[in-house]
């Protein structure tokens, strides 16, 4: 029997309730731009975990205070991160769901404005800061660029680090998933496209030169975290970049393997964000699913695989899942719509006992 949305998948000896999982949203809602966490986190990712959600994935949260993509973002590089995170993850999983933490750098596309503040670079009367990234070559701002260090080997050496040392305070702290941010033009995908890596050292050049940090952070990740947890990667699939030399699908079929090799049970198959003028082929329900249908085809390694992009209702949802295209549906702006996404999605495919609405609010369904 194929699997369904409501089947449990099983990850190292991490039983995941249900195929949906909340993907990562940056809140940009820090209050005093610290980094740590605020009762607004705590009621957005609890709302979700109540709504029936199997993972429930935080925003992304920098590893190290440069790392950020505004100052208003999650971070978790000191032991007051973790207490501020503890309370969150404990109450996810009080509701069932699994915590997880997306641990990221945004390399050079840090040091901007939320959104709501315009999401211009920050300059450093701002508190704005000089951001680091493989080349010396700044996002191409309009208004105005962040000045971009090429990174050292100290600087390499002191990221994967940074990487080693948040997995580890993620743990204390009580997630179950953690999750490496390689996409969307942040500091790790930065390193996989030749669109940004123009180094000529092992981090550089071809293929396993510019995938070797990646690897290397999976690896560090890997090492700290607890054996029966389960560790995500997100990439882009693809810099939708055709007509230059650039990451492709080819490329990403074969990090997933690589990157199950470097100790990554999941990939989260994303895509996009490293250069400002991409060519997206199409932009409606399921844009990205066909990368992670190839990925799922092709994968030599027993990696699972998620699909992220336009999924919004539960019969495409469950019908990915049913059809074999991906191991999980990962669902972005809908759970802004809807925290319940899950238990409606239950009722709506006839499976109201998959998922079980919180006590308090069994009248209401
Ligand atoms: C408000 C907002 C914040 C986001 N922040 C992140 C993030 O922190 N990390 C990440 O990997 N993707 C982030 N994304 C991308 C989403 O996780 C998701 O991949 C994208 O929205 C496409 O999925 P969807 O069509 O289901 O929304 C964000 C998207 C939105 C709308």
């Amino acid at each position: 029997m194929t699997a369904d949305l409501f089947a449990p998948l099983e990850l190292r000896e991490t039983t995941i309730p249900n195929r949906v999982m909340v993907s990562p949203m940056c809140q940009y809602s820090c209050e005093d731009r610290d980094g740590l966490a605020t009762d607004w986190h705590l009621v957005h990712l609890g709302s979700r975990a109540s709504g029936g959600a199997g993972v429930v994935m935080t925003e992304a949260t920098a590893v190290e205070a440069r790392g950020r993509i505004s100052p208003e973002d999650l971070g978790i590089w000191s032991d007051a991160h973790t207490e501020a995170l503890a309370p969150i993850a404990e109450f996810v999983k009080s509701q069932g769901s699994v915590p997880a933490i997306q641990l990221a750098h945004a390399g050079r596309k840090a040091s901007k404005a939320r959104p709501w503040d315009g999401g211009e670079p920050l300059q450093p009367d701002e508190g704005g800061w000089e951001t680091i990234a493989p080349s010396d070559q700044p996002w191409p701002y309009e208004n105005g660029e962040t000045a971009t260090a090429k990174m050292e080997q100290d600087d390499i050496e002191d990221v994967i680090d940074s990487f080693r040392a948040a997995a580890e305070r993620a743990d204390e702290a009580g997630f179950d998933v953690a999750e490496v941010h390689a996409a969307h033009g942040y500091l790790l995908h930065e390193f996989l496209s030749p669109v940004t890596n123009h180094r000529t050292d092992d981090y550089g050049g071809d293929y396993e030169g510019r995938s070797r940090l990646v690897r290397e952070v999976t690896a560090a990740v890997r090492e700290v975290w607890p054996d029966d947890k389960p560790v995500f990667v997100r990439i882009s699939a693809t810099d939708w970049l055709p007509d230059r030399e650039s990451w492709t699908v080819d490329d990403s079929v074969r990090l997933a393997d690589d990157l199950a090799a470097a100790g990554a049970d999941l990939i989260d198959v994303s895509a996009g964000g490293n250069d400002p003028d991409p060519q997206i082929p199409y932009r409606g329900p399921g844009y990205q699913l066909p990368y992670a249908d190839r990925i799922t085809r092709e994968r030599d390694s027993g990696i699972a695989v998620g699909a992220v992009g336009g999924i919004s209702s539960p019969e495409q949802a469950d019908a990915l899942v049913r059809n074999g295209r991906a191991d999980m549906a990962i669902v972005g702006r809908e759970h802004l719509r809807d925290p319940y996404f899950s238990l409606h999605a239950a009722h709506e495919l006839d499976r109201p006992e998959a998922a079980e609405p919180p006590i308090q609010y069994r009248r209401g369904f």
